[in-house]
C-alpha cells in the first residue's frame, strides 16, 4: 500500500485553476471583480455594467454599454411553455427548486445549445442573466396566486425584476438598494457554486446543463441558502430582548450561526459591511416595525458572535447574515431570497465558464481507497 496523501477536505486550499475574474482577500476582507474593488462597484457602478465587466474583462463604452442593456432587455421575456411550467411548480415547491427546473426547461428554445462557436457562449449567458430575473419574479408571483407581470423596459435589469415581482415601481432608494444585492451576488471566485458550474461545464455539457448544477449547489444552508437561513433564525429570535441567550443556547448546543463564517474570509466579508450600511440608511426612510426589530437582533447578533467566535475563531459575518433585514426592507419574501442570489451569479458563473472552455480541462479529483480489495463474490443464493 501507498502511503496516505494529504487530503485536503472540501478542497479546502487548493487552487484548482488560474482566473482573472475576481479576487478575494480573506485575511484582509477584500473583494476585487477585475481590478475594481467591490466597495467602488457597488457605490458607483450598476449590475448591467459590472456583468459586462466581468463577462468581458473591461468596462464598457457608452455604446458597448448601451447595446448590451438594450440585449439584455430584449431577451426578458420567457416562453409561455416556462411560464406554464412555473405556474404549475410554485404554489407547492420551494422557488430555488422552480427556479432549478425552469432554467433547465431553457434549453428547449435553443435550437444549438452546445454550440461554442466564437460568442455563442458569451450570448447564452447574456439571454441566461436576462431571463433568470423573471424565472424569480414569476415563480414569487405564481406562489401568491397572483398574475404574471411582464418586464418592462424603461426600468433598469434590478428595479425591472423588483416590479415584475411586487407590481410597483420601485423608487430610487429601493432601486439603489436591489441592485446593490444583484452587484454583491454576483461573482466571488471558485465558491461551491462556481466550482460545480466548472465541474459540468468541463465535460462540455452545454450552459444550461452548468447553470442547473449551479442552481442546485447554490440551495444548500451552508452556501447561497443561508441567507434565507439566516432570516429564519431571527424570526425564531422573534424579540431583540431574546437574542442573547438564543446565541448562547444555539453555540453551547454547537450548532452554527447562520449568516457567519466562511472558508475564505477571516475577517468581516466586505459585502456584508456595505449592506449593513444600507440597512443603516434604510432606518433613515420610515421603515416597518419588522426591519427596525430584525436589524436590532442582527446588531445584537453580530456583536456576540464578533466578541465570542470572531477574534478567537475568524468566524466574521457573512453577507447572508444582513441580506434577509434589507430584502425585507424591500418586502421580498425569505423563499426568494436565494433565487435573486441565482439571478445575480449568472453573471460570475458565465464569466468563469467563458474563461474556463479557453483552457478545458475534464474535472477528476481522486480519493483516497479505504475499502477492502478481491473479495470472494458469493452468489445471492449463498447469502
Ligand atoms: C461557511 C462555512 C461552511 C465555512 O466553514 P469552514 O471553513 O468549512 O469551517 P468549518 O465548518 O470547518 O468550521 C470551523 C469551526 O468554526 C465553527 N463555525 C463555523 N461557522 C460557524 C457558525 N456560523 N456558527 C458557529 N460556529 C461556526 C465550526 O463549528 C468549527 O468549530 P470547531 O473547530 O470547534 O469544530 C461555515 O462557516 C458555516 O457553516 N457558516 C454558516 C452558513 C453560512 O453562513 N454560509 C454562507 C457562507 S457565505
Amino acid at each position: 500500500m501507498n502511503d496516505k496523501p494529504t487530503i485536503n477536505y472540501g478542497l479546502e486550499g487548493i487552487y484548482v485553476d488560474e482566473s482573472s475574474i475576481s479576487k478575494v482577500d480573506g485575511q484582509n476582507g477584500k473583494l476585487w471583480y477585475r481590478g475594481y474593488a467591490i466597495e467602488e462597484l457597488a457605490r458607483q457602478s450598476n449590475f448591467e455594467e459590472v456583468t459586462y465587466l466581468l463577462l468581458k474583462g473591461r468596462l464598457p463604452s457608452r455604446k458597448e454599454y448601451d447595446d448590451f442593456t438594450k440585449k439584455l432587455k430584449e431577451r426578458r421575456e420567457l416562453p409561455g411553455d416556462i411560464k406554464d411550467l412555473i405556474r404549475k411548480m410554485a404554489p407547492t415547491a420551494h422557488p430555488m427548486d422552480v427556479m432549478r427546473t425552469a432554467a433547465s426547461m431553457l434549453v428547449m428554445f435553443d435550437n444549438d445549445p452546445s454550440n461554442r462557436e466564437g460568442d455563442e457562449t458569451t450570448e447564452k449567458v447574456i439571454s441566461l442573466v436576462a431571463k433568470l430575473p423573471t424565472i424569480a419574479a414569476a415563480t414569487g408571483r405564481f406562489r401568491e396566486k397572483k398574475d404574471y407581470i411582464p418586464p418592462d423596459n424603461n426600468l433598469g435589469h434590478s428595479a425591472n425584476f423588483l416590479y415584475m415581482l411586487t407590481g410597483n415601481k420601485p423608487n430610487e432608494f429601493e432601486s439603489k438598494l436591489i441592485d446593490l444585492m444583484f452587484i454583491l451576488h454576483a461573482e466571488h471566485s471558485t465558491n461551491a457554486s462556481t466550482f460545480s458550474v466548472l465541474v459540468t461545464a468541463s465535460t462540455l455539457a452545454d450552459i444550461y446543463s452548468a447553470t442547473t448544477t449551479g442552481i442546485g449547489t447554490l440551495k444548500g444552508p451552508l452556501h447561497g441558502g443561508a441567507d434565507e437561513a439566516a432570516l429564519s433564525m431571527m424570526n425564531a429570535i422573534g424579540d431583540p430582548s431574546n437574542t442573547e441567550k438564543y446565541i448562547e443556547e444555539a453555540l453551547e448546543g454547537k450548532k452554527r450561526i447562520m449568516g457567519f463564517g466562511h472558508r475564505v474570509y477571516k475577517t468581516y466579508d466586505p459585502r456584508a459591511k456595505i449592506v449593513r450600511s444600507y440597512l443603516e440608511e434604510s432606518l433613515t426612510k420610515e421603515p416597518s416595525d419588522e426591519v427596525k426589530r430584525l436589524l436590532q437582533i442582527a446588531l445584537i447578533a453580530e456583536k456576540m458572535m464578533i466578541d465570542k467566535l470572531g477574534k478567537t475563531k475568524g468566524i466574521w459575518p457573512n453577507i447572508d447574515f444582513f441580506a434577509g433585514p434589507l430584502y425585507r426592507v424591500l418586502g421580498i419574501d425569505s423563499h426568494l431570497f436565494t433565487p435573486i442570489f441565482v439571478a445575480s451569479r449568472m453573471s460570475g458563473w458565465g464569466a468563469h465558464i467563458i474563461e474556463y472552455w479557453q483552457n478545458n480541462k475534464l474535472v477528476r479529483p481522486l480519493e483516497w481507497y479505504t475499502g477492502s480489495l478481491d473479495l470472494p463474490y458469493v452468489p445471492m443464493n449463498n447469502r
